[in-house]
């Protein structure tokens, strides 16, 4: 089977499982299953000195993402980066410091967003999309290499406060004060993905995903104009220079909108562990796939509790296209032997 496809589409349960098949048991990985809770990527990190040098240095950035790969065996290894290198590339100058969340510089008002390059200047990001290189050819052949970035809102929400905020407030005050600024910084973000995941699928990312990880924060009225809206678009501009692209939308907080969200063009949607995965799956059409849902808490206790919310999973997903996930990033604290348990009983299904 592999002789007769060289890139291995076949042996990819994730890639089977985006196509729209019901493949069982379901392949899993984790969010942010490169991360600190590996104390091989605690080493790395420490070697490395800075988050940023971790990122934009393809060696390191290629270690860190096989690492939970050689541990684990999951079917589907992320690109070790950050939703912020594109911020970071247009002008806005990313960093993570010790003990505090991500800074960038902020973009609040049209001068401000003109003092950015006006596209994605995608040299800038060379290091990364080298490191998408390495890590295909490093990966077995059955693992699905995922690509990634923020979606237009998410993104936005960091760059016009310059870090992370509890509601999003800034970046929501900015679209009430000026929709103006707002959509014009929304539209070269949608600009800057679509170039970016390309380059990333270019380079050999089998599948990628959208990350809304805020789209919880938005009132009804402006879900459409800012996440529906520029996740289709960055679909629609991505399927016309790869038509066959397979594209995971995760629009956390948003279980009132999931139907909504697969209409944007996406091959699997990604539920949170706030919501009912049953009545989830329930909503979106047949051909689309389900993704995630197990809670990260659980997770981290561990024991029989785990069991029964992995069963839980497996049992509102049984017999569609899903993949095993977390509803969210895995908390640092994780042991790691309760991934390991959490994988082997996903494999029993
Ligand atoms: O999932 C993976 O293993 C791949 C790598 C990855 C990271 N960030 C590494 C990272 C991915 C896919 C992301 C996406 C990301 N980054 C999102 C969307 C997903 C989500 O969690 O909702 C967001 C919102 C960001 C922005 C960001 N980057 C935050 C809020 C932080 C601080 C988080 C924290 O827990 O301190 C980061 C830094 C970051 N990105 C770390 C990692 C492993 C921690 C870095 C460290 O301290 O070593």
């Amino acid at each position: 089977m592999v002789a007769d496809n060289p890139r291995g589409d076949e042996a990819r349960t994730i890639l089977r499982v985006l196509g729209g098949e019901a493949v069982w048991p379901p392949p899993v990985w984790v969010m942010r299953q490169a991360g600190r809770y590996l104390p091989e990527y605690l080493a790395t990190r420490a070697e490395a000195g800075s988050f940023t040098k971790l990122c934009y240095t393809p060696a390191l950035a290629t270690e860190v993402t096989l690492q939970p790969i050689r541990r684990y065996g999951f079917d589907g290894a992320i690109l070790f980066s950050d939703i912020l290198v594109v911020p970071d590339a247009l002008g806005a100058e990313f960093r993570l410091d010790a003990g505090e969340g991500p800074r960038l510089r902020p973009v609040t008002n049209r001068a401000e967003l003109d003092a950015l390059a006006p596209g994605l200047p995608l040299e800038r990001l060379a290091p990364v999309l080298d490191a998408v290189r390495r890590i295909r050819a490093a990966l077995p052949a059955e693992t699905t290499l995922l690509g990634f970035c923020g979606a237009p809102w998410t993104v936005a929400a960091y760059m016009v406060a310059g870090r992370g905020t509890p509601e999003q407030r800034p970046a929501l005050d900015a679209a009430e004060r000026d929709p103006g600024f707002m959509r014009a910084l929304i539209d070269l973000l949608v600009r800057s993905s679509v170039d970016y995941l390309c380059a990333q699928i270019e380079a050999g990312a089998d599948a990628v995903q959208i990350f809304e990880s805020h789209g919880g924060a938005l009132p009804d009225q402006l879900v459409e104009p800012l996440s529906l809206g520029p996740i289709a678009a960055i679909v629609a501009g991505v399927r016309t220079r790869h038509p066959g692209a397979r594209i995971i939308v995760f629009p956390r907080g948003r279980a009132d909108r999931l139907a909504d969200y697969a209409a944007t063009g996406a091959s699997c949607i990604g539920i949170d562990q706030h919501t009912d995965l049953a009545r989830a799956v329930a909503a979106l059409p047949p051909g689309v796939a389900s993704q995630g849902n197990l809670d990260p808490e659980v997770l981290l206790a561990g024991g029989e509790a785990l069991d029964r919310a992995v069963d839980a999973v497996l049992d509102a997903a049984r017999g569609r296209p899903h993949v095993f996930n977390l509803g969210h990033g895995i908390i640092k604290e994780t042991p790691v032997e309760n991934v390991a348990r959490m994988i082997a009983r996903v494999r029993a299904a």
